[in-house]
């Protein structure tokens, strides 16, 4: 295994300018010196750079797995208007990745991630061309994109800075055809598939929620009177792009069984079945 240090290299290069229309303008529309750090204790400006670090590395290897996503369909032999819509996911990704990591930047810089490259290549279990094109499916549209959906509109509803609320908007906006593509894909291809394949879908996706709830420990909350349990003001961590822990977490598991869950199980596909319970009820 070899480590890399996550970067975003963001490059001058002749292409950047064919790319205006995503990069550019997504950029270029944020006034990034209005979000100060000196307004803002360093402690919680050095968790909030970590967070937006994170973030911008999280749709680094969104953009990687989608990329994967597409070449199973392109060999799955999927219909072209479902290869069409889901062509621009890639690019919108990697406009998440500059916005996520700027605002990173004017929090004073990003923080270090390691990470192994070679791993961002999703292993995929089925064998056949479109059970492995569902299956990236599923882990990455009806699970991972349709629970981020609602988090970011939360946290975007919450943000209280002209900077993190329109990078949240931005992004929000970008997510929304990636949660529902899933779901047009399933209408197509679930009819395709094995009893035996569906099954193996409802383990991956149990397995890809179990997975995510690992991320819902409390980051900054338990918040009364407009203040954190760890001291911070409320208004700053929704300043910085976060929605308080606790609000975080309900939401999130209610989005799990709404959103993920029961559709999943409309196409025949089990992902409740043998998933350990959330903690915290
Ligand atoms: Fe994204
Ligand atoms: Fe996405």
């Amino acid at each position: 295994m070899s480590r890399a240090r996550f970067d975003v290299r963001v490059s001058r290069t002749r292409a950047r300018r064919f790319h205006a229309r995503h990069l550019g303008a997504a950029v270029d529309e944020h006034d990034w010196s209005s979000l100060d750090p000196r307004a803002y204790p360093p402690h919680l400006v050095d968790r909030a750079r970590i967070a937006w670090t994170e973030n911008a590395f999280n749709e680094y290897c969104t953009a990687a797995g989608l990329a994967q996503m597409q070449q199973a369909m392109l060999v799955a032999r999927v219909p072209l208007d479902l290869l069409a819509m889901a062509s621009g996911f890639v690019a919108d990704e990697l406009v998440h990745v500059e916005l996520c990591a700027r605002v990173a930047r004017a929090l004073g810089g990003g923080a270090p991630i390691d990470y192994d490259p070679a791993a961002l290549e999703l292993e995929v279990e089925a064998a056949a061309p479109l059970a492995r094109a569902a299956e990236l499916v599923v882990r990455i549209c009806c699970v991972g994109e349709a629970l981020s959906v609602p988090l970011l509109t939360g946290a975007m509803r919450a943000a209280a800075h002209p900077v993190t609320r329109g990078v949240l908007q931005r992004i929000v906006r970008d997510e929304a055809p990636h949660g529902a593509f899933g779901w047009l894909f399933l209408d197509w291809a679930a009819p395709r598939l094995t009893a035996r394949e569906l099954a193996r879908l409802g383990r991956s996706a149990a397995a890809t929620i179990s997975r995510y709830e690992t991320l819902w420990e409390p980051l900054v909350g338990g918040a009364s009177d407009g203040v954190t349990r760890e001291g911070f003001a409320l208004r700053h961590v929704h300043e910085l792009g976060w929605m308080e822990a606790g609000a975080y977490q309900a939401l999130a598991r209610r989005t799990i069984a709404a959103d993920v869950i029961a559709p999943l199980a409309r196409y025949g596909i089990d992902a409740a079945a043998r998933r350990p319970r959330p903690r915290g009820g």
